[in-house]
């Protein structure tokens, strides 16, 4: 890792803090009209695209500490394309929540530079149990969206499709994991994970 690595991260960073990500694919398709919802229907949709986008900054802090911890080029392509994939996630969370009339969570940066670490310690324990964190990450993730989808409105159909969108590319992220030999974790691991990703919804949800 050179100080070009670091400088590189750091403007990542930033840009997912300063809240200018760039979507490369367009927001997935849905009803844009949120005054079909009731104000309870939209204020909940907000509160859950907030949590939503706050575990997107989590998830772009997560691959940039994987990656700046790892040496090997093929595991760092595949951490680079699913950021890239997080990033559309990003930004259509948060255009999803001015349309809503929400806002983004006021702890990201806290979150921010927890995941980093995280990541980052994940990332020094070697590529099978760097991956075998991935996994797990989008696993999780791709539950708890299954959950938001509970939830949503069946009349919301544009937050459902974001949502949606999201879940397949999660589920697309943990095969790559897989794919490239991931191992799998030990179930305290997990639940650990589970725990830490349960004080940050529950509180983003809120602030
Ligand atoms: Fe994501
Ligand atoms: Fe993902």
């Amino acid at each position: 890792m050179g100080i070009d690595d670091v400088i590189l991260e750091l403007d990542k960073g930033l840009r997912t803090l300063a809240g200018t990500p760039r979507a490369v694919r367009p927001m997935p398709v849905g009803d844009a009209d949120p005054s079909a919802l009731s104000p309870a229907e939209r204020q909940e949709a907000a509160a859950l695209m907030r949590v939503n986008h706050c575990g997107e900054v989590c998830a772009q802090a997560l691959y940039q500490g994987q990656a700046l911890a790892s040496d090997n080029a093929e595991l760092k392509r595949a951490l680079e394309q699913a950021a890239r994939e997080e990033e559309d996630h990003l930004a259509w969370a948060e255009q999803r929540i001015a349309e809503l009339g929400g806002r983004t969570s006021l702890l990201n940066p806290l979150w921010y530079a927890g995941s980093l670490a995280i990541g980052f310690a994940a990332g020094k324990l070697g590529d099978a149990w760097n991956l075998g964190f991935l996994k797990e990450t989008e696993r999780q993730v791709e539950r708890h969206l299954q959950g938001h989808l509970d939830r949503l409105s069946a009349s919301d159909a544009r937050t459902r499709a974001i949502v949606a969108a999201m879940q397949r590319d999660e589920a697309g992220h943990a095969r790559t994991a897989d794919a490239l030999g991931a191992r799998e974790l030990p179930r305290p691991v997990k639940e650990a994970m589970a725990a830490v990703a349960k004080v940050m919804t529950t509180v983003s949800y809120r602030l």
